[in-house]
């Protein structure tokens, strides 16, 4: 028995403690219903609320080549007669700005309290009822004409306003009051009760605001946020609204720091870990306070909450913190036989939560939870990364932040659900590309396992569209990236930091690696735990950029860039492969690639004649259908500067020491439709953009999952105009070895070479019936695949990924429907219209089919089938628990139903 943590953490310390724990000081209130929201400022306002001037935008980026080289930055400022709103703005960002004298002095004054809007009185009745996270974009329309393909179709910019009554009980006088909002996309203004309280530029990253100085405890407080998404943002779909979750955090004026605690384990064995714990103490309130400051760690469950007794307990008595100052407590425990954090599926993710409280003379002050994890990290050059000693081999993928149907805003079972469909395949790692994501994200990592690159930038000074992020850059990099860091430093996913990817510093020679010494220097001082990295798809070895970060991250360069003759004489970059000579140059450093493949393909779309190479760009004719909008899924095909899955094993199998890859992407996302910029989402996904693996899902598979007996035959073999032609057949497996039957009769035995990792059939002539395969590894039957000729299209079959969901109006079950004919055989193209409805109370939040050219609105209840699926996602909602009912109706087909069950668990 442990007993009373303060006694026993104090024992031999003579401190008389206050043993009883009163309430606690610390609420956080999920702000998640009661918003208004409404497109647009009051006709003329706009001058008046605007961030800052803009540079005009003369010409669209969209549809640019994503290696372009990114240009010089277009200089606006604001003139006298401008009345932007960035000298009220640009103080928020003073906690992270390290210099004093740098640090904004706010102008005196409310700008923009004159507009009706804004104003606590104003009717906001007659706008529309939202609750967060909210995307106002995802809902469409589709813009089917013009440059909009790069950002995803839909109409992400413009000012929008969300308005939301707190009330405010006169008990909380006193308190600090903070607004934590876990993302907004983006250039946030935040008006409380009239008056401009501050805002945050960057839509990716997680902000707090401090209330308190304008609440009025006692009644009801209005806010306001306005946002004003720029148009020509983004290479991809940002996203819009208030679309990660928003808080109301109230503490006693003496509380733990915004992120105010890290945690780290510098010493780790299996005997024993050191936890190092530093707790920054803010004293908001008018006298110098004394608390005394207790940790204790405990095991954190699946539930996210601390489990049993505390292992440790480590106390600070008597810590002063100064009037509106801060206090800096550092404490060291020890935890005997550590349960470390590693990455599945060959170590397990055992995570801790360290519970801090301040002890004041009235009782318990603050209760703060760190939840973290005891790993090593090494980075060796030779051998790539080790965790907890053990190598592990970076089996990665990018991942851009939207979910699909769901648009940007943030669910964590949707978020989930990518992770498992990943974690199948055999994926160990993720890029955060290129922002940080939402918190609950790294959550879900922290819990499954997963090892995650945080990154924080996709430009700097110089742009890749008009009115990307440089335009914030000079003003607002420190206080990005410091906040990125305080935020996401204590989870022990994140094995690294990537402070830019591709940026157009990587152009300017030693100015650019200035930017990068600059920022590898923040990333040192805020965590001096973790390495930095930068991703390059352009700067050589012998280029001033890579000396400035510790690991060497290389977008294609490793396999080589536009090696095919085609490009010879042309301005684009062309780069024979690269790893040797980042290794020879840099021989201490970590070398992985943070982008490979860059493959291309459309879901069950097979594109002849196919490709005798192992990879190929992408044209008419070889691999693309310029009409159709849609690529080959034989998966040889890639963008200009990409490769193939298969051609990019081979670079890495052939460089041992290189320590892994993330592929582009994991899932594909909206925007950046890379061939064909006719359409809204990209062709670059392992798995389409409604969580349907691609062929190449299963390529992946046979190489991360070795010991998984599992083999699988494209392409699909309903044909029947292509009776007596050539139809290659391609096998992936983790056997070494196949046959292949067609209609019975082998059409022969194959073995993989060296740097093979498909098994070919490209002389199969097309008969109806069945192909069917067997493996072999080490002579022995190892898996089977067969795939079968389909009739006509029947029926209807639907499938849930869970069946039980809680009645929280925010679990999710997806839904997926499959085309098939009298016997039950998928019909592999099938794009009949399907009608998805829900008896009782849940709702089908969106569908979607994975087919990038879809312009139907995700809301619609109403989908085409692509490749012979569809998906609808459905919601119960809050409070109910009941039985919904979801059917699927087709013209000319049986339809279906399921059954889900929710359950209301609050
Ligand atoms: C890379 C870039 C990614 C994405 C990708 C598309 O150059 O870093 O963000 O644009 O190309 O192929």
């Amino acid at each position: 028995m442990l007993g009373n943590p303060w006694r026993r953490a104090a024992a031999g310390l003579a401190l008389s403690l206050v043993a009883a724990l009163p309430a606690l000081a610390r609420e956080r209130i999920d702000l998640a219903t009661g918003w208004r929201f409404q497109r647009g400022d009051p006709p003329g306002a706009t001058a008046q609320l605007m961030y800052d001037v803009r540079p005009e935008v003369k010409a669209s980026a969209d549809g640019k080549v994503a290696d372009a080289r990114p240009d010089e930055a277009v200089k606006a400022s604001a003139g006298a007669q401008d009345r932007v709103l960035k000298p009220w703005v640009l103080p928020s960002a003073n906690p992270f700005i390290k210099d004093p004298a740098k640090r904004h002095r706010r102008p005196e004054g409310h700008p923009g309290s004159e507009v009706d809007f804004e104003r606590p009185g104003f009717d906001d009745s007659g706008w529309q009822a939202v609750t967060l996270p909210h995307d106002w974009a995802i809902a469409g329309p589709f813009l089917e004409t013009g440059p909009y393909g790069g950002m995803g179709r839909l109409q992400t910019w413009g000012p929008v306003w969300y308005r939301r009554a707190l009330d405010i009980p006169a008990a909380d006088k006193g308190r600090s009051l903070f607004l934590d909002v876990d993302g907004a996309m983006s250039y946030a203004t935040v008006w409380l009760n009239g008056k401009l309280v501050g805002g945050w530029p960057y839509g990716y990253n997680s902000f707090r605001l401090d209330l308190t100085p304008w609440a009025q405890p006692g009644g009801t407080n209005q806010l306001v946020i306005r946002l004003d998404n720029p148009p020509e943002s983004a290479r991809w779909y940002p996203g819009a609204g208030l679309y990660r979750k928003v808080w109301l955090t109230k503490t006693a004026p003496v509380h733990v720091a915004h992120w105010g605690t890290t945690v780290t384990t510098p010493q780790v064995s299996a005997q024993q870990a050191t936890v190092a714990v530093e707790v920054r103490v803010d004293n908001d309130g008018g006298k110098a306070a004394r608390v005394d400051v207790l940790t204790e760690i405990f095991a954190l469950g699946d539930d996210g909450k601390p489990m049993g007794e505390a292992v440790v307990a480590a106390l600070k008595p008597q810590v002063d913190v100064p009037a509106q100052g801060q206090g800096v407590v550092t404490m060291s425990l020890r935890i005997a036989k550590p349960r470390l954090w590693g990455p599945k599926p060959h170590q397990q993710p055992h995570r801790y939560v360290a519970v801090t409280r301040l002890q004041g003379k009235g009782g318990v002050l603050d209760r703060y939870e760190t939840p973290f994890g005891i790993r090593t990290l090494r980075f060796d050059a030779n051998t790539g990364l080790h965790v907890n000693g053990q190598p592990v081999k970076l089996q990665g993928v990018n991942q851009h932040h939207d979910l699909g149907a769901l648009g940007a805003a943030f669910n964590v079972r949707a978020a989930e659900r990518q992770l498992e469909i990943l974690q199948a395949m055999g994926a160990n790692a993720i890029r955060m590309s290129h922002n940080p994501p939402d918190p609950g994200l790294l959550a879900l990592t922290d819990r499954m396992g997963l090892l995650v690159v945080d990154e924080i930038f996709d430009s700097w000074e110089r742009k890749k569209t008009p009115l990307d992020f440089h335009l914030i850059f000079p003003d607002w990099y420190e206080a990005d990236l410091r906040a990125m860091l305080r935020r996401d430093r204590n989870h022990p996913s994140v094995i690294m930091w990537s402070i830019g990817n591709e940026v157009g510093e990587q152009y300017t020679d030693k100015a650019g690696a200035a930017v990068a010494r600059r920022l590898h220097e923040i990333t040192r001082e805020e965590d001096p735990t973790r390495p930095t990295t930068t991703a390059m798809n352009f700067a050589k070895s012998d280029m001033p950029l890579p000396a400035e970060v510790d690991v060497i991250s290389l977008n294609y360069q490793g396999e080589g860039i536009r090696q095919d003759p085609e490009f010879i004489g042309t301005d684009r970059i062309r780069t024979p492969p690269q790893y040797p000579n980042f290794h020879a140059k840099f021989p201490g450093k970590l070398i992985l690639s943070s982008e490979t493949a860059s493959a291309l393909s459309s879901r069950g779309v097979y594109l002849f004649p196919v490709t005798p190479a192992n990879s190929s760009i992408t044209r008419d004719g070889r691999g693309g259908d310029s009409k159709a909008l849609q690529v080959s899924g034989y998966e040889l095909y890639a963008v200009d500067f990409g490769s193939s899955a298969d051609k990019v094993f081979a670079a890495l199998d052939a460089h041992p020491y290189v320590a892994g890859e993330f592929v582009w992407t994991g899932f594909d996302y909206l925007g950046e439709p890379t061939p064909y910029y006719a359409a809204r989402s990209s062709y670059s996904g392992i798995v389409d953009l409604a969580g349907f693996p691609k062929d190449r899902y299963w390529l992946y598979q046979s190489r991360w999952r070795p010991d998984l007996p599992m083999a699988h035959l494209l392409p699909h073999w309903t044909w029947p105009e292509r009776v007596g032609q050539v139809t290659p057949v391609h096998a992936f497996t983790s056997g070494d070895e196949a046959e292949l039957f067609l209609n019975g009769r082998s059409l022969g035995k194959r073995k993989k070479g060296p740097g093979e990792y498909r098994l070919r059939w490209d002389d199969v002539v097309y008969e109806p019936g069945e192909l069917k395969l067997q493996a072999w590894r080490d002579g022995k039957p190892w898996a089977t695949a067969s795939v079968a000729t389909a009739g006509a299209a029947a029926r209807l079959e639907l499938k849930s990924d869970r069946a039980d969901i809680a009645a929280d109006g925010s679990d999710l079950s997806f839904i997926t429907l499959t085309i098939t004919d009298a016997a039950g055989r998928p019909v592999p193209r099938a794009e009949t219209r399907i009608r998805f409805s829900v008896a009782g109370p849940g709702d089908i939040v969106a569908t979607d089919n994975g087919d990038a050219t879809s312009f139907e609105p995700f809301p619609s209840p109403s989908r085409k089938a692509f490749s012979g699926q569809a998906l609808a996602i459905v919601r119960g909602r809050a409070g109910a628990s009941a039985k919904l009912v979801v059917r699927a109706e087709a013209d000319g087909l049986a339809p279906a139903e399921i059954t889900l069950y929710t359950k209301d668990t609050r």
